[in-house]
């Protein structure tokens, strides 16, 4: 056994250092492979593919930029804090290779020393959904003007409750979909319960209160996360998908048909999924601020299981940090995203997941810069609150949590302690 252990490493040794004239076919198309066609493939977010020679040979002085500058893959996390299940990052080994090959005149080499082709479900990150929901008929976007948040709600006509293991929503256009929202309606929810089903609702209420619950989201360029053996979601029977869409008008008018492909769990679960949100609506971002700081807080009221994490903030968004404190009183730094960048809504999927103990502190602390110095800022002038524009800021720590099958109709949310007493009114 420590004989080959020794043999493992010893030979990792040799065969991991870049060699010393990579060619294409052998050794930096692998590279792609594993980080950079899960974008880079036609369909999918990068406006370039990398499944070919011919095709990424013209973008070889652009790799070796992006790599050496990180820009690509993309990725906000500090590599310090926190280690993360889907980190794209280039290893040292990857990095060299890139760069030998590009300064070698990006040579192909022998196509016979190719590896396999990656296979990919054309269309689906996730791999073939069971079940795909599609609004009705294709969505026409003006040419300009702000298209306030539209949602369509769309029947999943279930006669049972089904468990669910992961879905993926695939905007129709992306030049015009800035984000979608999937969520559920259970039966008893009263959100939008006036409201037609099968057609564009255009409200501008920000929420009417009702129950609904997160199944999945898409924003550009980040890849839809596959589902883990024995962790699902419950949607009852009777539950409606609400689809919301926030679209950009980009001087043409266009037409999008976005649709949600849904994974159903091919076991009974043995954890239960939900989404939350740790969030602060109260803020208020001077004009020309540099770094606002807008702090959230959440206790966690019943023993769960983080298991993932989404900071969500819009243009003026510059960091953000997840923080959990426990009931012994110590406290870890979960994510820290020095560069927050509006442009990539990632997901951090924890390699391990971390149990929150009852009365764990989640503390989410942001900042904002609204001065002229953050090329992204839509108005410095602009005093910024809570909204859905993304000229209007916001800012949640989403994540996922589980928690134990058996446990699937507790109120796992239910506040852990009576509520103080209200102070009288005055
Ligand atoms: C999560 C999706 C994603 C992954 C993974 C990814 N890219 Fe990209 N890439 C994009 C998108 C989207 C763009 C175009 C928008 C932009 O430039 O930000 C892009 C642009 C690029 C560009 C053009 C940059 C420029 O400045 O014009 C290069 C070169 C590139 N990627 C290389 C890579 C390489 C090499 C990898 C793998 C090591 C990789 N990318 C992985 C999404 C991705």
């Amino acid at each position: 056994m420590r004989l080959l252990v020794l043999t493992t490493i010893y030979s990792a040794m040799i065969l991991g250092a870049a060699p010393a004239r990579p060619t294409f076919y052998k050794d930096v198309l692998p590279v792609l492979q594993s980080k950079c066609q899960g974008c880079h493939r036609p369909g999918e977010a990068a406006p370039m593919s990398f499944l070919t020679y011919e095709g990424t040979r013209p973008y070889a002085a652009a790799i070796r930029q992006a790599v050496l500058s990180k820009k690509m893959p993309p990725w906000g996390a500090d590599g310090v804090h926190g280690k993360f299940q889907n980190d794209p990052r280039l290893t040292e080994d990857e990095k060299s290779t890139l760069l030998a090959w590009v300064a070698a005149k990006a040579p192909a080499g022998d196509p016979k020393q190719a590896p396999a082709a990656r296979q990919f479900v054309e269309g689906w990150n996730v791999g073939q959904p069971d079940l795909v929901v599609a609004m009705p008929k294709a969505y026409e976007v003006p040419a300009k003007g702000t298209v306030e948040y539209t949602r369509f709600i769309l029947p999943l006509n279930f006669t049972e409750d089904r468990w669910i293991s992961t879905a993926e929503v695939r905007p129709g256009n992306r030049a015009v979909v800035h984000h979608v929202i999937a969520y559920v309606r259970d039966p008893k929810s009263k959100w939008l319960r006036a409201e037609p089903m099968n057609q564009p609702i255009v409200k501008v209420a920000k929420s009417d209160g009702g129950a609904r619950y997160w199944l999945a989201a898409y924003a550009p360029g980040v890849p839809a996360i596959p589902g883990t053996p024995g962790r699902a979601l419950r949607i009852k029977a009777g539950s409606d998908l609400v689809f919301e869409m926030h679209y950009t008008t980009n001087g043409e008018p266009a037409t999008d048909l976005t649709k949600v492909g849904i994974v159903f769990a091919k076991e009974p679960p043995k954890e239960v999924m939900a989404t939350i949100g740790v969030d602060n609506h109260e803020f208020a971002i001077p004009p020309g601020a540099d770094s606002h700081e807008v702090k959230a807080r959440w206790e966690v009221p019943n023993e769960m299981t983080l298991v993932n994490l989404t900071p969500h903030m819009h243009l003026r968004g510059k960091d953000f940090r997840y923080e959990a404190t426990y009931p012994t009183g110590e406290t870890e730094v979960l994510l820290n995203v020095p560069r927050y960048d509006f442009n990539w809504q990632h997901t951090y999927v924890l390699a391990q997941p971390k149990v929150l103990p009852a009365g764990t502190v989640i503390n989410v602390i942001a900042h904002f810069d609204n001065s002229p110095n953050n090329k992204f800022n839509p108005d410095p002038k602009a005093e910024v609150r809570y909204g859905d524009q993304s000229w209007e800021e916001m800012m949640i720590g989403f994540g996922t949590v589980v928690w134990d099958a058996k446990d699937v109709d507790k109120n796992m949310f239910a506040p852990r302690k009576p509520a103080q007493p209200r102070k009288p009114a005055e």
